[in-house]
């Protein structure tokens, strides 16, 4: 196969050419080995199988949370509604507890579950891939489940930097 040319884009024209891609916003939660929770706002969520069941996301190898999401067996990607952009903006700056005065219930595997979202997926962490610099995760869905009301809530949307609700067209 032929290798790939040089980019022809510098890094900011590639940001805003993926930045057109609307995606909905995830918050990745996991409980460390020392009891200490963990979350972090992500919106490279997306499916990847349904039998077995597998979905993925991407980490920034940088980030400050990345031991104990490489090491940890179980995490839960929680599905944002428009009414959570509060967790989302926490889940991606807080620098010290982000769980501090979020609810949230411990779901069978242990992992916190946030109160109010819209969907969650309950993940053994099945494996990782190193690419560029972010890393891969496949999680294969142990358990899911659907907000009472997710027929009426809207999900958070995030495209070009922005947030928004979703209309119907
Ligand atoms: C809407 C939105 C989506 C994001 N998606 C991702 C993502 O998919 N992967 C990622 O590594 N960081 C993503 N981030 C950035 C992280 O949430 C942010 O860098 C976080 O504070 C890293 O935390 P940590 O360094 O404590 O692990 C996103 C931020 C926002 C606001």
């Amino acid at each position: 196969m032929k290798h790939a040319s040089p980019p022809n884009f510098d890094q900011s024209a590639f940001k805003q050419a993926l930045g057109q891609f609307a995606t909905g916003v995830t918050v990745i939660t996991t409980r460390a080995a020392s009891g200490q929770l963990i979350g972090i706002t992500a919106s490279s969520f997306n499916s990847v199988s349904l039998d077995p069941p597998l979905v993925l996301w991407s980490l920034a190898t940088r980030s400050a949370s990345m031991p104990v999401f490489r090491s940890n067996s179980h995490y839960v990607v929680n599905v944002l509604a428009a009414s959570q952009i509060d967790l989302c903006k926490r889940f991606a700056t807080v620098k010290g507890d982000r769980f501090e005065g979020v609810s949230h219930a411990a779901g069978d595997s242990g992992m916190p579950v946030l109160d109010g979202a819209l969907a969650w997926f309950e993940c053994h962490n099945r494996s990782r891939y190193e690419e560029g610099d972010h890393v891969i995760f496949v999680g294969e869905v142990e358990r899911c489940g659907v907000h009472e009301h997710a027929a009426e809530i809207s999900p958070l949307v995030f495209q070009s930097g922005q947030f928004h609700g979703l209309k119907s067209i």
